[in-house]
């Protein structure tokens, strides 16, 4: 059984509370928050007094995706009694292994995103410190782009890679996500489906996450 994460990406930012408890309703098991920072990527969304104005208002726990240069410097900002993941991307750490016992130290799971052109070998070293490795299916920075295929291959490398080390980390994936391809990403081994525009984008949410549940379960 695979898990679904909607990412708020693109929800409706006015009533974020109420949009959160749509996706709750149709039996999410994540938020997915997109932490921006207009350097890493492109655009900026929100920082750490989003996060923390959500806290309470709903009893899903917070998947939190930092997509910002030097995550060192804000992680606490992200830590709240709902946050399970903190997710930080490879390429935005010089001294990973050091982010990442930063992260757990605070009592969190810890994440490393891959973006597309970054490979599974540059994580070697911390695979076994890891709770999560995040599998970039688009460039990050916006929401609504296509599924890229390659993606496909890293989530499968890294399914057999936990199995033969007897690992424990979770795989994830986001961008490009949707009901045709949820399946394949399903079979492939992936235990997390982020998804923002397949979700936040229908007329009836909570439908649309239970339709993405019927596929995942
Ligand atoms: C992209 C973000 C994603 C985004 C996915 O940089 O990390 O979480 O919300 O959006 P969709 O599902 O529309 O591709
Ligand atoms: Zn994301």
């Amino acid at each position: 059984m695979a898990k679904l994460a909607p990412s708020i990406l693109s929800a409706d930012f006015s009533r974020l509370a109420d949009q959160i408890a749509l996706i709750e309703l149709g039996g999410a098991d994540y938020v997915h928050m997109d932490v921006m920072d207009g350097a890493f990527v492109p655009n900026i969304t929100f920082g750490g007094p989003v996060v923390k104005s959500v806290v309470g208002k709903t009893g899903l726990p917070f998947d939190i995706h930092l997509m910002i240069e030097h995550p060192e410097q804000r992680i606490p900002d992200f830590v709240t009694p709902q946050t399970e993941f903190i997710v930080v991307h490879q390429e935005a750490c010089t001294h990973l292994h050091r982010v990442i016992q930063q992260i757990k130290d605070l009592g969190v799971k810890a994440g490393v995103a891959l973006n597309p052109a970054t490979p599974v070998s540059s994580l070697e070293y911390v695979l076994s410190d890891l709770d999560l490795v995040l599998v970039m299916s688009v460039n990050p920075g916006f929401g609504g782009q296509k599924f890229i295929p390659s993606a496909m291959d890293k989530i499968r490398l890294l399914d057999r890679i936990r199995r033969e080390k007897d690992l424990h980390f979770v795989i994830e994936i986001d961008g490009g996500v949707n009901l045709k391809n949820a399946a394949d990403i399903k079979a492939a081994g992936c235990d997390i489906l982020v998804a923002g525009s397949a979700v936040f984008g229908a007329d009836d949410i909570p439908a649309r996450v239970r339709d993405f549940q019927a596929v995942l379960g």
